[in-house]
């Protein structure tokens, strides 16, 4: 049985349940839909601190069949790891930058969408078309959960607020105030390019606006840190003093990640002092940098879709990132708009 609640509106006791079972809702979904939703009420919170409340989330966007997708599209499972290696070989690098090019137009046209009033599931709708006039699949998509979570539904994220990453576009509407992370990632030519930016909603409050543009900062000194035969772990060390010294803390439970022909490989771009980041840097490393910046603890929970991550304290959260190459001098950022 589906435990999920599902309509805006729930049926009295003695109507059909939502599910289409033909029963009685009182004799169906009744009970699961109240243990539901106490629990959505204790995430959420009532105690003057204003949260982002789960919404509705829209059916399933179908992507045309003639559009090439990743394994995990169809399966909505992990396949075995794949042993992709660290450095990307120039043939497979052309494909690559097409990918980030693409994945950066759909993020700057997402990003022109964002006003208040619009929902994510709104925003949702529009980069998956823009995905597939890419000749792309949303690689989001039915990307895999972990264990007993189901795919990630959608097509992109979107994470209002607290909500520090992989939020799920749904029914609510951005409202003026909001700070809105958009993450777009595209599966183009067999390759993903994955990039974010944050997006201030109509009137942010000073201490919002200073958050973004420190949270933008922090990737750009992250990517200012990049150079061949240094370790990983100098990216964290630029980071996470810059983002304390405005009195701000640095996630660590999500990181960046090596980035091709796999969505997330098995290499880690830690955003913190870590000193297990010690892989070295070399020329045709190609990886994510996706700093997020917490106005509170960097410390995170998650709501019960087992996707959404939110700041343990309920302060907000902002985050920026862009897919780079590691070159003989130091970083080439992939996912950016050519001018021409
Ligand atoms: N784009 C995200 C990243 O930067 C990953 C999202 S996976 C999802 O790594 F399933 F949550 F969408
Ligand atoms: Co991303
Ligand atoms: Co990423």
């Amino acid at each position: 049985m589906n435990v999920t609640v599902q309509p805006a509106v729930l049926p009295g006791p003695n109507e059909p349940c939502w599910c289409g079972s033909g029963t009685k809702y009182k004799k169906c979904h009744k009970s699961a839909d109240a243990v539901e939703l106490r629990k959505r009420a204790a995430e959420t919170g009532t105690s003057g601190v204003r949260r982002v409340k789960p919404g509705v989330i829209s059916p399933r966007r179908p992507v045309p069949p003639e559009i090439p997708r990743p394994d995990y599209a169809e399966t909505g499972r992990r396949a075995p790891k794949s042993m992709d290696s660290l450095i990307m070989p120039p043939e497979k690098l052309v494909k690559m930058r097409r990918a980030c090019a693409a994945a950066a137009r759909v993020l700057k046209a997402a990003g022109e969408a964002v006003r208040p009033g619009i929902t994510t599931d709104e925003i949702d709708a529009i980069t998956h078309e823009l995905y597939i006039r890419e000749g792309g699949y949303p690689s989001t998509l039915n990307y895999p959960g972990g264990r007993g979570v189901a795919p990630y539904p959608k097509s992109l994220c979107t994470s209002v607020n607290e909500v520090v990453c992989h939020g799920i576009p749904d029914s609510r509407p951005l409202e003026n105030g909001d700070i809105v992370n958009l993450d777009v990632t595209i599966y183009l030519d067999g390759f993903h390019g994955d990039c974010s930016a944050t997006f201030l909603v109509g009137d942010v409050d000073e201490a919002g606006r200073r958050l973004v543009q420190v949270t933008k900062e922090c990737l750009e000194i992250g990517i200012a840190a990049v150079k061949p035969g240094l370790p990983i772990r100098v990216i964290g060390q630029a980071i996470e003093p810059y983002a304390n010294k405005h009195g701000y803390s640095v996630v660590r439970a999500y990181a960046g990640h090596g980035i091709g022909e796999t969505f997330h490989t098995a290499l880690q771009i830690p955003h913190h002092d870590d000193p297990e980041a010690t892989t070295i840097m070399q020329p045709g490393m190609v990886f994510t940098i996706e700093p997020m910046i917490s106005e509170g603890t960097w410390q995170v929970k998650h709501w019960s879709d087992g996707w959404t991550v939110v700041t343990a304290d309920g302060k907000r959260s902002a985050q920026f990132e862009h897919t780079i190459l590691v070159t003989e001098t130091g970083a080439e950022i992939l996912t950016t708009v050519s001018e021409s």
